[in-house]
This record gives structure tokens, sequence and C-alpha cells, in this order.
């Protein structure tokens, strides 16, 4: 792999031993992956703190939070001191909500853990978003600005809605990343990576939030990691989708398949023409995406769901933005949940505040429902005891939770979920 002047100096430890360990661990992932050269950085977003007992015992006996960083996010079994972070990194989204350790089983020893580490990463330089949506609370690249973000549903939003490039990286690449704003120049990096591989056409309307997850479902079962384009033959897509539908689209393909960059036509920035985001050649497949379609995506997706009954509903994946709380609110002002239901609602931290001071969190509680942030149910294990069968908006959450936790999903729209909350039974069905 080549290396610049400046690159070869952190390699050869001018800057500290974490440092020359972070390149070390750069340069090997780089070339195991082909890439000929590094891609300088300023954008990392990755999980930095530590929230397990088995981390906790690790910091214990091996030397502390230094000890965790450099084995969890450096690979190193030698304990290194880690200096402050020379790039702009967000922390994502952790395995529970500190500010719910009750509702979510956490015990004491384990969340002042979690605030210890918590305080180290910040310490480090980290911003604290705790969030798997960093670009609405914050960090939000632009086109063509070299990212290191791990979590695939904010991959696909990176490279997808806002034009900047980023592979799905992990933890210790993005540690390594974080101490030297460098990365491996290969996948979503390169030009050529990023044009269309499958060409979808659209033969139905796709308007609402639940659309837009059925259809990336759809796309990611079919494409698997390939890039998909997006297209109505003789006219536009239709009305532009939105901040929660783009969000909701993306995680979807990334969670039926491995989609990680999409287009849509006259949409997204790469994607001004189909031409253009075909990069001038053929797709290798061409997809039609109808009624027939978008019905087996809803079928596939509520196989598991059976009682109508229902003791959970959970929105909020990807986390909230402020206009799905907005919503939320409206539809449960007045409202009382069901005795036997439980409404959880997830969003990030900065959010939760908004929320707070626009008055939804008290609309929301007053009907019975939590605002909770940092994590999901999905990512902490976590439902209210007796679940059986739960109430969902998320394509990503209805993919992901009956196999985490052997529980029931109905998928619908975000009207059906509450009205759901509130009776305790589904009464959704695809309109
Ligand atoms: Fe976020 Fe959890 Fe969904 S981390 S994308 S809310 S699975």
């Amino acid at each position: 792999m080549h290396l610049s002047d400046e690159e070869k100096a952190m390699y050869d430890g001018r800057d500290g031993p974490a440092v020359q360990k972070a390149m070390d661990l750069l340069v090997r992932y780089g070339e195991a992956l082909g890439a000929e050269r590094l891609v300088e950085t300023r954008n990392v977003c990755a999980t930095i703190t530590s929230t397990t007992p088995f981390q906790r015992d690790f910091a214990q006996t091996r030397g502390g939070m230094d000890a965790v960083f450099s084995e969890f996010s450096l690979d190193s079994p030698e304990v290194v001191p880690i200096p402050k972070f020379k790039v702009f990194t967000s922390h994502l989204q952790l395995g529970f909500d500190p500010g719910q350790p009750e509702r979510m089983g956490i015990d004491t020893q384990t969340l002042q853990f979690y605030e210890r580490s918590e305080r180290h990463a910040a310490g480090l330089g980290a911003q604290i978003m705790n969030t798997c949506t960093p670009y609405q609370v914050g960090n939000v690249p632009t086109r063509g600005e070299h990212c290191a973000w791990m979590e695939s549903s904010a991959v696909v939003y990176c490279n997808s809605v806002l034009g900047a490039r980023t592979n799905t990286e992990g933890r210790e690449s993005c540690g390594a990343a974080m101490l030297t704003a460098r990365i491996p120049d290969w996948g979503y990096h390169r030009d050529e990576n990023r044009h269309a591989t499958h060409l979808v056409e659209l033969d139905v309307e796709v308007e609402s939030v639940q659309d837009w997850g059925l259809l990336g479902y759809f796309i990611g079962e079919q494409v698997q990691s390939g890039v998909p384009v997006v297209h109505r033959r003789g006219g536009d897509i239709g009305r532009a989708p939105n901040l929660p539908r783009l969000k909701h689209f993306g995680a979807a393909a990334a969670s039926s398949g491995g989609v990680e960059l999409f287009h849509l036509v006259g949409i997204t920035p790469e994607a001004p023409t189909l031409e253009h985001a075909l990069g001038g050649k053929k797709p290798m497949e061409v997809l039609r995406y109808g009624p027939a379609e978008r019905r087996a995506a809803y079928e596939r997706l509520n196989t598991t769901a059976r009682e109508a009954e229902i003791q959970y509903v959970m929105l909020g994946c990807p986390h909230y933005t402020i206009e799905q709380i907005w919503e939320a609110a409206q539809l449960l002002e007045g409202r009382r949940l069901h005795a036997d239901v439980q409404l959880w609602i997830f969003t990030p931290r900065a959010i939760k505040a908004l929320a707070d001071r626009s008055g939804h969190t008290r609309i929301i509680e007053e009907a019975g429902g939590v605002l909770m942030t940092d994590s999901c149910s999905a990512m902490s294990r976590a439902v209210p005891p007796g679940t059986r069968a739960v109430a969902l908006d998320s394509a990503k959450q209805a993919h992901y939770l009956p196999a985490i936790l052997g529980v029931q999903a109905w998928f619908g729209s975000t009207a059906e979920c509450i009205e759901a909350a509130c009776t305790g039974r589904w009464q959704g069905g695809l309109k």
C-alpha cells in the first residue's frame, strides 16, 4: 500500500503507540481488501462506549478504559494510552437506554460502568449523540465527503441521500480512523463502485412511510448487496420522499439485503438521470415492483404474526424524527393506551429534548407511552415482560425482532400501531 509522508510518520510511531497501532491496523485491513492507498476522513461514526459485564470485568482486570479501547477499538491486546481523537467522531446507539434502566433490565453496576465509559469517550472528543440517525442531530456530511461509519441504516443514508462516501465499517477500523483521520480507499469511496447494478421499475404508487418500507424490503431481498436504481418508466417517482421515508426505505433495504447505496432517479444526488445513475452501463438485472410485489413484501414482513392481541408497540426504528414524534403525539392526544399494552418510542437524545420542550413528550406520557433514547428493542433485546406480539411501523424492526426475541411482529402504518396500542388488538391491513 502506498503511504504518504504523513501516513508513514504515523506508521513509524511519531504520534505515539496508539496511533502507530491504528495505522498498522488500517494498512493490514486495506491490504486485505486490495486498497492501494488510504483516504483522508474528517467524519467517523461508531460505537465507542462499553456496556457489557464482560467489558466491565475486562476494564477492571486489564487496565481501565484505555485497555477496553485498545482491545475493542484497536484490536490490540497490548494496552496503549489513547490520545484525543483527530477527527469529528459521533457515538452511535448502544445496548440500552441509560435513562430507563429498570425498563431495560439493566443493573446498577452495568449502568455505572456505562456512565464511566461515556465520560471516557467524551473526554477523548466523541460527540455523545447515541443514535443510529446521526444525520438528524448534527452529523450531516456533504456530497463526496469521505466518512468512516458503522450501522447499516446510517451508512445507506449517508451514501445515498447525502451523497457522502462510506463503507460499512467495524468498531476497529472506526477506532483506527478516529486516531489517524484515514480509512482504506476501496468500495464506496471510489467512483467506479457507485453506479447502479440493478434497475427497479416502479409500477405502483409509493407514497406513505409504510410504502417506502415495503419497497426497500423488496429491493433488499432482490439485489442483496447490489446498488439499485429506482425509476418509473415514462414519468417521475412521484412526490419527493421526505427524511422519514428515505430513512425507512434504506433501513429496510439494508435489512432484507445488504444495500449500502441506492439511487432514486430525480431525487438522490448521484441520480439526476437514469443513465447517470447507471454510469452508462446496462443493469445486471431489471426488476418490476408492482401491486403483487408490494403485497408479497407485506406478507413476508407479517409472517410471524398470529395473535391479534398485542402487548407491545415499538416505534422509532430507525430513531424517530421530531416530525414522526409530533405525528405520534397527534394520534395519541386525548387517548389512553389499553391497560395490557406498552408503547415505547425511540429517538436521539437531542430530539427528545426538543420533544420535551414542544410538549409532545407530555402528550405521549399522558396517554401511557414512553419516549426513550440511545437504543431500541432489537439492540437492547428488551421488550416489556409478557410480550408475545408486537406492533411495528418499521420493516427493519419487523425483520429482526422475531428472530432475536421470538416474538410475533405485526408490521403496518404508524396510525395502525397507535390504534393497536389504544385498543390492544391489531386491526391493520394492506390498503
Ligand atoms: Fe436504530 Fe435499532 Fe433500528 S439501532 S436502525 S432503531 S434496529
